[in-house]
């Protein structure tokens, strides 16, 4: 078990970072979708974090050829998915297992996904039944809904589907299998969830319009599709982490480049600036989406409800949290129930470890209030073995130190994170 020790800042902070680690989301979807075409995709600045080379691992194990030059990968598909003979390790990544799903499903072969110990005990029922509904052979632990998973893929019936969780993984999910299913496919969300999938396969070709109802409808593939030419933005979720550190330390400014401002992904800093930081977006470019750099600086902070469009900021709230632990009055989370099922019970370890940095709080099933405006003492904390939760203490620390156990997690998401938070001190 790896731990980190973080010790105050005590000084302000001006710095441009061009280093943050790429958007893991769409590095998860450039690998997977590459596989569409017969031609090599061609990916700038790939996530090379622990989730999303479990990804590309896997594409390999499915024929794929992958040539890597440090975070510049090429991905030449045989035009043919081949059977792997070994099991395919996810890893932690949610996002991994659940595409993978439904990418799967509907291709002839059999094939077992599994993942590390956190993420053997995550649901996948929400992926696994409706996927069933309409024809995959999915089994696993517990009445299907635990990996390991076996799968046997074979083509798929065309479907109409509400989903009752809004969750882009389970969209995704269910968009892959459309595309090899034999009918118009129908999907529809109660409130947008982030569409990288949406905006990248239609970008390679494939026709995925939404209607007057508000269903997406997916067409399924006549034939290849064109290859992915992208470079991957940073990602808007590890930025945040350094969005925080400049919001709570006086004097703080911080200019986070390339990041994707698709807007399902940066209510976090919409929630910032409500709480009363100034923050300023310098889109640049739209290739798939919006880019451009996000500023942040500090001014005194007050405290904010967040209770809508929850899954476009659903990663950040524990970050967010601790901006509500120094912002002055009550803040209030809602409405977020799916905490409670990401890489950990995000609800119980945000307050549990809040609690003893002597924070005061009220916990809700679907949330939590922060009885802000005091201080983030030092403390142990456990990061629960969840990489959002270990680096968002570690943010917290800047104000007084912290103690952080299992930080090994980090490496899932973010491997320079420790780096980055050093040069604040330089
Ligand atoms: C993701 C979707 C979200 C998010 C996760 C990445 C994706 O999960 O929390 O980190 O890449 O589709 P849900 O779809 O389960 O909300």
């Amino acid at each position: 078990m790896e731990k980190l020790s973080i010790e105050p800042l005590n000084k302000p902070f001006d710095i441009e970072i061009d280093s943050i680690a790429s958007d893991k989301s769409i590095s998860h979807r450039c690998a997977m979708f590459s596989i569409f075409s017969d031609k090599t995709s061609k990916i700038k600045n790939f996530l090379c974090a622990e989730d999303t080379l479990n990804s590309l691992s896997i594409v390999e194990q499915l024929g794929a050829q992958v040539k890597r030059d440090g975070s510049y990968i090429e991905i030449t598909p045989t035009g043919k998915i081949s059977e792997p003979a070994n099991i395919l390790d996810c890893g932690n990544a949610g996002t991994g297992i659940r595409l993978f799903c439904g990418l799967l499903s509907s291709q002839e072969g059999s094939y077992i996904l599994t993942g590390d110990k956190h993420l053997k005990e995550r649901p996948m029922n929400r992926v696994a039944k409706p996927l069933r509904s309409i024809g995959a052979k999915i089994d696993g632990r517990e009445n299907g809904n635990k990996a390991p998973l076996a799968i046997r893929g074979g083509t798929l019936d065309a479907f109409t589907y509400e989903s009752p969780i809004d969750s882009a993984q389970v969209k995704s999910a269910m968009i892959l299998a459309a595309l090899r299913s034999n009918g118009v496919c129908k999907y529809k969300e109660n409130e947008l969830t982030r569409d990288h999938t949406e905006r990248m396969l239609s970008g390679m070709g494939a026709t995925i319009t939404k209607d007057d109802q508000g269903y997406i409808n997916i067409h399924p593939l006549t034939g290849v599709l064109k290859p992915l030419e992208i470079t991957v933005p940073t990602d808007p979720s590890s930025a945040f982490f350094f969005a925080v550190a400049a919001a709570i330390t006086p004097n703080s400014r911080v200019v986070l480049k390339n990041v994707t401002l698709n807007p399902t992904r940066i209510e976090a800093y919409k929630a910032l600036e409500k709480m009363g930081a100034n923050i300023e977006y310098v889109e640049h470019e739209n290739i798939y989406e919006p880019l451009g750099d996000i500023i942040v600086s500090h001014k005194e902070l007050n405290a904010i409800t967040v209770e809508n469009n929850i899954s476009w900021l659903i990663d950040e709230l524990p970050a967010l949290s601790i901006a509500m632990s120094l912002a002055k009055g009550t803040s209030v989370v809602k409405n977020a129930k799916e905490l409670r099922v990401k890489e950990s019970d995000r609800i119980s370890a945000v307050v549990d470890n809040l609690a003893l940095c002597g924070v005061n709080f009220t916990e809700h099933e679907d949330g939590y209030e922060i009885h802000g405006g005091t201080t983030l003492n030092k403390a142990t904390i456990n990061s629960f073995g969840d990489h959002r939760i270990a680096m968002s203490f570690a943010i917290a620390g800047l104000i007084n130190g912290m103690e952080i156990l299992d930080t090994e997690y980090i490496r899932t998401s973010f491997p320079n994170f420790m780096d980055i938070l050093e040069s604040l001190r330089a």
